[in-house]
């Protein structure tokens, strides 16, 4: 019988600090109105110090398990996708498996910028209609303000923090992910970039001094590039999927800029009423991106089941990509685990004492990042 991956559960986590362009306005030269014009963004959420980007993924992975009604300890597979990740090694991914004690998964990192959230839903997609496992773990998480530079205002205005995840899960029922398309070109690599503290620069008094741990970006690039990929990506997964965008009820795209969203809208005569956008309230989430506009739009009422979707996207790499979905909500795939509603207490406390640990930790090196 054929196996087929679907949504099943969904969650979010954004921190409750909010930075607004004002507040930047006051650490750099611009104003909210250039912000707005340029990007439709108006606000972001910046990660208080306790928090990171497992602390994220965490809080958001164990309201899509919630949703899903799927114990911790069922989760097969657990991918992040991060270009912020908790360290260099080991993976976020098995800090979050950890935190919520999901004891039979395998779990890693995968890097690919902002478009890391479609490739890792493409890739526990495919390993659940393999039959290689049932239940996976997707999430995109980032704390961009720790790479930031907030002296660059042509990057400190555009990225914000959060998390984002997704329970995929196997069911006989047809429906889920229908297709997906993954596509890179290396050769823009240096159009946005952390330079050093990899093994090409290593990470040195001067690199610190130099500014290389921060994003760097030529903005006019990724955006020509950005407008051209989006369309592209979309209509290839469209087709893929034996559709046609008459037949596409929702596109969430990535939340980079108002005016890229628009542009691929037009580029695919697609109307705007029926693509999500909340990139004036968060900014530029990354990998977070995706499933947090799919948590609002659900919230908002405009997802139902069996409601056909694309998530779209781009990012450093360069990476693009897109995915189409069937929508299927938590009921479809039958209930077969509980979740104790003192589960995500405890899960929460447990997280709140490691954090605990970690800032005492930190306090007692000294190495502590503050904005
Ligand atoms: N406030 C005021 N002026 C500014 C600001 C600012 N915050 N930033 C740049 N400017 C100035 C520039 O210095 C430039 O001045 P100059 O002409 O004297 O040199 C002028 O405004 C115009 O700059 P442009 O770069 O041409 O502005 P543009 O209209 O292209 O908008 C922006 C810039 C918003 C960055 C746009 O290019 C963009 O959104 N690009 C895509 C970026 C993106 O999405 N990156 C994330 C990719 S996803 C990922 O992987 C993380």
């Amino acid at each position: 019988m054929t196996r087929f991956a679907h949504i099943t559960g969904w969650g979010m986590a954004v921190p409750e600090k909010v930075l607004t362009n004002e507040d930047i306005a006051r650490m750099v030269d611009t104003t909210d109105d250039w912000i707005v014009s340029r990007t439709g963004i108006r606000e972001r959420r910046i990660a208080s110090q306790d928090q990171s980007s497992a602390s994220l993924a965490t809080d958001a992975a164990l309201k899509a398990l919630e949703v899903a009604d799927l114990k911790p300890r069922e989760v097969d597979l657990i991918i992040v996708a991060t270009s912020s990740p908790e360290y260099l090694f080991p993976a976020t991914a098995c800090v979050v498996q950890d935190q919520i004690g999901a004891k039979k998964a395998g779990a890693f990192d995968l890097s690919a910028a902002c478009t890391g959230f479609i490739f890792a839903v493409n890739m526990a997609a495919q390993a659940i209609q393999s039959g290689a496992i049932d239940n996976a773990l997707v999430i995109g998480a980032e704390t961009l303000s720790r790479l930031t530079n907030w002296q660059d205002r042509n990057t400190c205005i555009l990225f914000g923090d959060g998390a984002g995840a997704f329970v995929l899960q196997m069911s006989y029922e047809p429906g889920g992910v229908l297709s997906a398309v993954m596509r890179s070109d290396g050769s823009g690599g240096n159009s946005l970039y952390v330079p050093a503290g990899g093994s090409r620069i290593p990470t040195t008094a001067e690199t610190v001094a130099q500014g290389l741990h921060y994003i760097h970006m030529n903005g006019r690039e990724v955006y020509r590039f950005a407008t051209r990929v989006m369309t592209q990506a979309t209509q290839e997964a469209v087709a893929d999927a034996k559709l046609k965008m008459e037949d596409i009820d929702l596109i969430i795209p990535h939340q980079a800029n108002q005016r890229i969203i628009e542009a691929a809208a037009r580029g695919l005569d697609f109307p705007m009423e029926k693509v999500i956008s909340n990139v004036d309230r968060y900014g530029n989430t990354s990998t977070a991106s995706i499933p947090i506009a799919t948590c609002e739009a659900f919230k908002d009422g405009r997802l139902h089941p069996g409601d056909k979707i694309v998530f779209v996207g781009f990012g450093a790499g360069l990476t693009w990509g897109a995915a189409v979905a069937q929508w299927t909500g938590p009921v479809t795939v039958r209930r077969r685990h509980y979740l104790p509603p003192s589960y995500r207490a405890w899960a929460r406390l447990r997280s709140i004492l490691r954090r605990l640990m970690r800032r005492i930790e930190g306090l007692i090196w000294g190495r502590y990042l503050y904005l």
